[in-house]
């Protein structure tokens, strides 16, 4: 019996770690009202932005009324001149949300004329898995220009084989205490 518990005390710690790795749910802004003009620069959502931590895996969400706003992923041209002609993807249900699947800068504005002029507007910048492991910066430099292309998959899967390998090497040290 005190086996059969031990065993399951171990289970759980190892249950604790791989949920503390488990991708989030991230509301932009912090509350639900954020998504629209902000009242001042303190007030910002790119404020916001800096002092979060985004990780690969993780979704932004936002909560917006679908008849007045909308959230649109554009390049970081688009997000300079807040251009809202041509955005690489156009989201206006309301409740959008996003899957942040690589590293690097992601732009949004919203939709409504006029509104990313005023400030509506937010750069996520999505930490690369190495980055993890040695001191990280809160607040990133403007948008590397090395991101600029394709999806970076491969240092997604080297982290990911990193992390489990850890795991492992965890599960097996907790299991010999026992
Ligand atoms: C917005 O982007 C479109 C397509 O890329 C372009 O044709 C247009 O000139 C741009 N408008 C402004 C104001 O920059």
């Amino acid at each position: 019996m005190a086996v059969f518990s031990r065993t399951i005390s171990a289970l759980v710690l190892l249950l604790v770690v791989f949920s503390s790795c488990e991708a989030k749910e991230i509301l932009v802004g912090g509350k639900a009202d954020a998504w629209k003009i902000p009242s001042s620069q303190s007030d910002s959502l790119n404020q916001w932005a800096e002092s979060t931590r985004f990780r690969i895996g993780d979704s932004l969400v936002w909560k917006y009324d679908s008849g007045k706003d909308s959230v649109l992923q554009v390049n970081k041209e688009g997000y300079v001149s807040c251009n809202i002609s041509n955005p690489i993807e156009e989201y206006k249900d309301g409740n959008t949300k996003v899957k942040l699947s690589r590293s690097g800068p992601f732009y949004f504005i919203s939709g409504t004329k006029g509104n990313c002029e005023k400030g509506q507007k937010v750069v996520v910048v999505v930490l690369s898995p190495r980055s993890r492991y040695t001191g990280i910066s809160p607040a990133p430099a403007p948008a590397p220009v090395e991101f600029e292309g394709g999806p970076a998959v491969a240092p997604t899967s080297s982290a990911t084989k990193l992390q489990s390998g850890l795991l492992v090497a965890l599960g097996i040290f907790v299991l010999g205490l026992f």
